[in-house]
This record gives C-alpha cells, sequence and structure tokens, in this order.
C-alpha cells in the first residue's frame, strides 16, 4: 500500500503537469496547521516567481482541478498561495482496512534490497560497558531493525575493540603480579590452560590499575607498548593470554547486550582485520598510496575544496605498529570480500568523525572498496547529566552501564509495586521492561547528532514524551480490547466506519501514517521520527478515549468498528516499539 501523502502526491502531480507547471512544485508535504488541513503544497508561490503570475491565482487552478479528486474530502487555496488539503473520510477507512489486512501493517518493502553492514557498538574488549556505549547500542539496534523491516538485508557487526594498547596493558599487569604463569615463559612450547587465569570483575580491576598506572610510569607504558606490539607480531604466550581475555569479555558483554535487546550477526573484532593488514599495506606502497613521512606512513586524503585540514590517514607507526585507521581500512578489505555491501553504516560517537573522513578516503582512493559503495557515518552526540556534562556517577565517576539500568529499574519498580496489585516478581519483571523502554525512549527521542540530558526523573514519568507513557497507552488499549473479549466481543466481524468526530477521525489519520513515519525514519536516519510519531498516536488515542464511550455504547456495530480502530492502533504501537528495540508487559 502507497502511503496516503504519496497517493495524494501523485494526484497533486498530474494536475500540475495538466497546467503545465513542473512536477517539482507538486511536493506534498504534512500540513503544518493541522488545524486547518492535513496535508500541504506551497509549490504555487515556487511557481508564481518563475511565472510571473499571481500565487493565489495558480493555487485556485490547481485546487479546482482537484475538485473530483476522490481521495480528498477538500482542496483550499489560502493567501498568499497555500494550497491545504483534507483527505478523504473514505481514503482513511480503506487505508486502515488495508493496513488491517496487508503484511507489516500494509508497508510494502523495498523491491530492491541493498546489502548493509551497520557497524555499532564497538566495545572494548576488558573494560566494562559504560554509558559512552549506550547511545551505540540503542541508535544501532533500532536503525538495524527499521532497515530490515524496510526490506534491506542488513549484518550488523559489534567491532569490539580488542586490538590496542588495552591489552598489552593487561599483559604487563598480570606479568607483574603473577610472572609465573606459563604464558610469560618465552621457551613454552605446550598447550596452554583451558581456564583463563582471571576472572571477568579481576579484569575489569586489572585493566584500570594498568591504564592508571601507564600514565604515571614510563617504563610501565613502554612494557605495555612493546607487550602490544609482540602480541599483535604473533608472540604465542600472549596471544593464549588474548584469546582468554577475549572469552570471558565477550561472555560478560553478551549478558549486558541481552540486557538490553540488542544482538549482532557479527561478533568481529579490530583483530579480525589483522591479517589483512600486511597486504592491504604493501599494496597501498605499490600503487604509489603509501608513503613515509616523518617515520610513519601514511596516505594523502586531503581533497581539493576541503575548507579544514584533513591530515593525512595514518597506516603504521614508525615502529611498525598498526593503529585505528589502519584496523577500519583492513576491516574494509574483508567486508568487501565476504559481503561486497552496498553500504556500510557505522554508528559511534560524533567526535570521531575526522577519523571516518579520513576512513572512507583512504579507502576509495586505494580501491579497497568501489566508488559507488556508500560509507555512512552516523555521529551521535553525547548523553549528560543534568549539569550539562558528560554523564557521572553521583561519586563523579564514569558510569557502568548495568548500574544505570538497575538504577531505572529500582525506580520503575517503586512506581509500578505503588500503582498496581502485582506480586513483587511481577513488578521486578515489569520494572524491566519499562525501565527499558525509559531508557531507549529517552535516548531515542533526540536526533542522533543532538547532546542530550540523561534525567531519570523525566525518562520514568508515566506522562509526557516519554517511554513509559507510549507502554502506558499500549496496556490501557490492551485492557479494552481484553474486556470487549471477555465479554465475548469479535471485532473482526465488523468493518471499520466512517468517523463521526474529530477526535475519531484524528486518531484514523495518526493510525494510516504510519507507511510515512517509517520511510522518514529510514530515509533520514532517524529512529527519533518514529518516537515522534507514536507519541502524536499515543495523544490521537488518549484524546479519543477521553470523549469517547467505547465499551458502553449500544450500537455493536459502531462498537466494533471502535475496537478494531484500537487493535489496529495497538499493533501500529507494538511494531513501532519494537523497531525502536523494546517491548510492552501486559499490565503497569
Ligand atoms: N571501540 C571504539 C571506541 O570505543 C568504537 C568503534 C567504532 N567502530 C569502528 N568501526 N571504528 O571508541
Amino acid at each position: 500500500m502507497k502511503s496516503i501523502r504519496r497517493q495524494i502526491a501523485e494526484e497533486v502531480c498530474k494536475v500540475f503537469a495538466a497546467h503545465g507547471l513542473d512536477e517539482s512544485y507538486a511536493k506534498v508535504s504534512v500540513s503544518n496547521r493541522p488545524d486547518l488541513c492535513d496535508y500541504q503544497c506551497n509549490g504555487a508561490m515556487a511557481a508564481a516567481k518563475v511565472l510571473h503570475k499571481a500565487p493565489i491565482a495558480i493555487a485556485e487552478e490547481i485546487v479546482a482541478s482537484l475538485a473530483d479528486c476522490p481521495l480528498l474530502e477538500e482542496a483550499e487555496a489560502v493567501k498568499p498561495g497555500f494550497i491545504n488539503l483534507t483527505v478523504a473520510k473514505d481514503l482513511l477507512v480503506s487505508s486502515l482496512e488495508k493496513m488491517d489486512h496487508e503484511e507489516q501493517l500494509g508497508y510494502e518493502k523495498t523491491s530492491a534490497p541493498k546489502t548493509v553492514i551497520m557497524d555499532y557498538g564497538g566495545p572494548n574488549v576488558a573494560k566494562p560497558l559504560h554509558v559512552g556505549h549506550l547511545r551505540a547500542a540503542i541508535i544501532g539496534e533500532s536503525l538495524k531493525r527499521i532497515w530490515r523491516f524496510v526490506g534491506e538485508n542488513v549484518i550488523s557487526d559489534i567491532h569490539l575493540g580488542d586490538w590496542g594498547l588495552q591489552m598489552g596493558l593487561i599483559v604487563t599487569e598480570l606479568a607483574g603480579r603473577q610472572p609465573d604463569l606459563v604464558y610469560f615463559d618465552e621457551d613454552y612450547t605446550g598447550e596452554y590452560p583451558k581456564e583463563a587465569p582471571f576472572t571477568i570483575s579481576e579484569l575489569e580491576e586489572i585493566y584500570p590499575t594498568a591504564s592508571a598506572k601507564s600514565k604515571e610510569d614510563k617504563d610501565y607504558y613502554s612494557r605495555a607498548l612493546a607487550a602490544t606490539k609482540e602480541m599483535q607480531d604473533g608472540r604465542r604466550g600472549y596471544q593464549a593470554l588474548l584469546s582468554h581475555i577475549m572469552n570471558v569479555s565477550v561472555t560478560d558483554l553478551k549478558k549486558n547486550y541481552d540486557r538490553l535487546s540488542v544482538s549482532f550477526d557479527l561478533w568481529k573484532g579490530e583483530a579480525d582485520a589483522a591479517e589483512y593488514i600486511p597486504g592491504m599495506v604493501e599494496q597501498m606502497k605499490a600503487d604509489g598510496f603509501a608513503y613515509v613521512s616523518e617515520g610513519a606512513l601514511v596516505v594523502d586524503v586531503a581533497e581539493e575544496g576541503d575548507t579544514k585540514e584533513i591530515p593525512p590517514c595514518m597506516i603504521l607507526k614508525s615502529d611498525g605498529a598498526a593503529l585505528y585507521d589502519t584496523t577500519d581500512l583492513a576491516t574494509l578489505v574483508w567486508r568487501e570480500r565476504d559481503y561486497h555491501p552496498d553500504s556500510v553504516i557505522y554508528v559511534v560517537d560524533k567526535r570521531q568523525e575526522m577519523h571516518f573522513v579520513q576512513v572512507f578516503r583512504c579507502a576509495k582512493k586505494t580501491g579497497i572498496v568501489p566508488q559507488e559503495t556508500e560509507l555512512y557515518f552516523l555521529g551521535f552526540g553525547t548523553m549528560n547529566g543534568k549539569d550539562g556534562k558528560p554523564f557521572k556517577t553521583r561519586e563523579g565517576g564514569v558510569m557502568r552501564l548495568s548500574e544505570l539500568i538497575s538504577d531505572i529499574n529500582d525506580k520503575m519498580y517503586e512506581k509500578i509495586i505503588e500503582n498496581q496489585t502485582m506480586t513483587e516478581e511481577e513488578a521486578r519483571q515489569t520494572a524491566e521492561i519499562v525501565g527499558l523502554a525509559a531508557i531507549k525512549y529517552g535516548d531515542l527521542s533526540n536526533q542522533p547528532s543532538k547532546d542530550y540530558v540523561f534525567d531519570v526523573d523525566r525518562f520514568t514519568s508515566f506522562e509526557g514524551n516519554t517511554g513509559p507513557y507510549i507502554l502506558y497507552s499500549i496496556v490501557r488499549i490492551g485492557s479494552i480490547l481484553r474486556k470487549y473479549h471477555e465479554a465475548g466481543g469479535d471485532e473482526t466481524a465488523y468493518a471499520i466506519r466512517t468517523p463521526e468526530n474529530d477526535s475519531e477521525r484524528d486518531l484514523m489519520l495518526q493510525t494510516v501514517r504510519f507507511s510515512e513515519a517509517i520511510d522518514g525514519a529510514y530515509r533520514e536516519y532517524a529512529p527519533n521520527r518514529l518516537c515522534a510519531y507514536i507519541y502524536e498516536l499515543c495523544n490521537a488515542f488518549n484524546h479519543f478515549y477521553h470523549e469517547t464511550r467505547i465499551l458502553a455504547i449500544e450500537d455493536e456495530e459502531k462498537k466494533g468498528s471502535y475496537v478494531r480502530l484500537l487493535s489496529l492502533v495497538r499493533d501500529v504501537l507494538l511494531t513501532s516499539i519494537d523497531l525502536l528495540g523494546f517491548s510492552a508487559p501486559e499490565k503497569m
């Protein structure tokens, strides 16, 4: 089913063309005066400038030709030259019927699916997940789900940070604490133990300790650097330690991402790119792209017309070690070989933008990916505390993700146990579902590139533009449906009827706008578009709910029609929150 905006836009296009006007003027957009009309077209004003005609005269001509259009209840020309469009009630009803019967609520999947790799998450092995990783996971997961709904073939890759100095730091610290471990014996040729010489909690303590020491102690730092290099060059004992670090850390990460309903198809990391680095570097040299500058191997990526300086891409340090640029480039080597993606989308902190400009340019310049491959950087803003500074614990430390989730869940639990008669266990489970919605919606309702304030009180409120408000609306509809069914009702036996008042009509209009919302979120890489849509839909529902006697009316046909509409609203909301990455409880 085409969205109603598209259907109307096509009609308006035809009329513009029939009047000898270019179709580019016939753009139809959602009205910014919903009190006056549903959609609007401002093309008469643009056309007037070119034709040297009065805009209102053009608008009136267009409107006259739209008089018989069955999609519209009304087309009106308004000074100075707006064209106001009001959707026909029949179109609302027939669109709702289609949504109810077609797959994906009438949203048509693309006929030409692209292969898309989404790179999000990006946690660093051996470091606890902290709030900085939250946005990458939440936004990336939602985009993946939206892209798939649209029909794209998406492969998600976590791209673990498992290759840098942090590994060398851990090895160095361990060597200091337990020098007798077999991993440090260079003459050892046997098999290494299966069991890791540390637990996740120990690992999470070892890393920050080592990191702090390396900042104070130059010698310690150079030992860590050397250990990193040796590990990258394949020293056996260090490699074995690396795989222990990986196993212990990945098991823990999986638990954390599960809790967030975030999942990945590929658990590859920077280290997986290592084997492609030598070949890639040789090729870059052979083709004359890479050259030595101040000891390091670099590729120039500055282009004519750059308004700011774009420094060269760093391929190898003077000691031959690989860098962040190098692993991202070599990762593109295997991604291209294994998947030949049409696009690769990176959901990463916007402060890394320069890195990606360099990597993208270098990958195209050196032919690692074809020119036509889309490399897209979706940079997100910082999650701040109420003081406007990056979110911290009360003590001022970096907030662990698990701590943040637990805090929110506790808060939700108190609210739920206060309002509802539930067992403690039920309330705990409900709090987890609602807590996740509070966190995710609080994040996703903002434009990704913007910084936002993580305000626990606001995010957990049942009122306003929040996750709990959305879930509360869903639960409320669910309870209406349940009561109707318990009383023996079967709404599928009834047709959806023409709306009889404004709140019913508005609810229908918002419901049929589902496809438009998906299109917007997809085209603009903007889950916030979907959030804004469901917020309006919930408002329309609550308005309707307060104005209408639903189950209390006598007229069974009207009641059946209401319940069908509400059940569809609920489906739209459930589908939408699933695309945002959370779910709804039965009651709350
Ligand atoms: N591990 C990195 C960090 O914590 C993020 C990785 C982002 N993805 C990428 N392909 N570079 O900053």
